[in-house]
């Protein structure tokens, strides 16, 4: 059994990674400040089975807040520490340049700085594929430049990687980043796409869809992407940057023909301009994840979205 700190464990994939610990056998610490950006009462759902489950303890904390932080680390000693709590959202992200950075890479100095005083031996990272911005070159790998980033939101998780190298390098805190690609699955966040348009589709509403449908996302399925860090997690040691992807990018029309199949029903779409901020396409290069950690995503998009449209049913959400 290994101690894990997870931070934004009441989000969507800190909740699913929470659950999959606890499975496999682990102690569990989140941190979460339930912060305003959807509502807290999706996020204390997403926690229902794990708070009633002996190995885990959730404390409501501000990540930004350091005396809170290195009190909790010292306290609990956790082994591995992995930080997923941030501000979310591209677009949001113009609206609020100021507080992006001050939550995501003040509240990683933070976290970063309570697992090296606490003597925590591992470090996650959650990176995103925002930091390519507009890449030209596909798939993106992990050697690409990611100097010129096109949100605050991307500025600021290239921003963290960065940061966390210095507490390798001047601390020899071993730190993996893991770039997600668009994330989808159970609990995914009300702002995402494929919540957003299945939530209209199903009340029979227009879909707005940015650009002319061909813009693509490598849409990874939220097991996928937990299998990833669990493995990073384990082979944790240096600095490393992995791509978590799906390797295989769908474009938006047919995003939503799929999410109106598993529906049963028919998509009213509403074109409009592109969004300022987004980037026309994502394609993870995995190669990396797949050689060093035995990362295999496998979840066909079509696949994935079944599976979430029958959870959707279920939980009435
Ligand atoms: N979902 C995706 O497709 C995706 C893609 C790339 C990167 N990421 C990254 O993965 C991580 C998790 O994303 P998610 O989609 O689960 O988002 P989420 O919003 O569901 O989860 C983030 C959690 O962090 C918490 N949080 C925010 N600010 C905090 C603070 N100051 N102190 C403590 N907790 C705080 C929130 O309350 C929330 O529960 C984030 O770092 C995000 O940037 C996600």
């Amino acid at each position: 059994m290994s101690s894990y700190l997870v931070t934004g464990g009441a989000g969507f994939i800190g909740s699913h990674l929470v659950d999959r610990l606890l499975r496999d056998g682990h102690r569990v610490d989140a941190v979460d400040n339930f912060d305003d950006f959807y509502a807290e009462s999706i996020k204390r759902a997403n926690l229902a089975d794990a708070s009633r489950h002996p190995r885990f303890t959730l404390f409501e904390v501000d990540v930004r807040n350091r005396v809170a932080m290195e009190r909790l680390v010292a306290d609990r000693r956790p082994q591995a520490v992995v930080h997923l709590a941030a501000r979310v959202g591209v677009r949001a992200s113009i609206e609020r340049p100021d507080l992006y950075s001050d939550v995501n890479v003040g509240g990683t100095v933070s976290v970063l700085e309570a697992a090296v005083r606490g003597g925590a031996d591992r470090f996650l990272l959650a990176s995103s594929s925002s930091v390519y911005g507009d890449n030209p070159k596909v798939p993106f790998s992990e050697d690409d430049p990611v100097d010129h980033p096109i949100s605050p939101y991307a500025a600021t998780k290239r921003a963290c990687e960065l940061t966390a190298h210095v507490y390798w390098a001047l601390h020899g805190l071993p730190v993996t980043c893991l770039r997600f690609f668009t994330a989808y699955g159970p609990r995914c966040r009300p702002d995402l796409a494929v919540a957003k348009f299945t939530r209209l589709i199903e009340a029979g509403e227009l879909v707005p869809m940015f650009g002319d449908g061909t813009m693509k996302r490598d849409f990874t399925y939220v097991d996928d992407i937990i299998d990833g860090v669990v493995r990073a997690a384990e082979h944790c040691e240096g600095y490393h940057i992995y791509n978590l992807g799906n390797a295989r990018p769908i474009a938006l029309r047919e995003m939503i023909e799929t999410i109106a199949a598993a529906l049963g029903r028919r998509a009213s779409i509403d074109q409009l301009d592109m969004q300022p901020g987004d980037v026309g396409l994502t394609y993870a290069d995995v190669s990396r994840a797949r050689a060093d950690l035995g990362y295999n995503p496998r979840t066909p998009f079509a696949e994935g979205v079944a599976r979430y449209v029958a959870w959707i049913h279920r939980s009435a959400r």
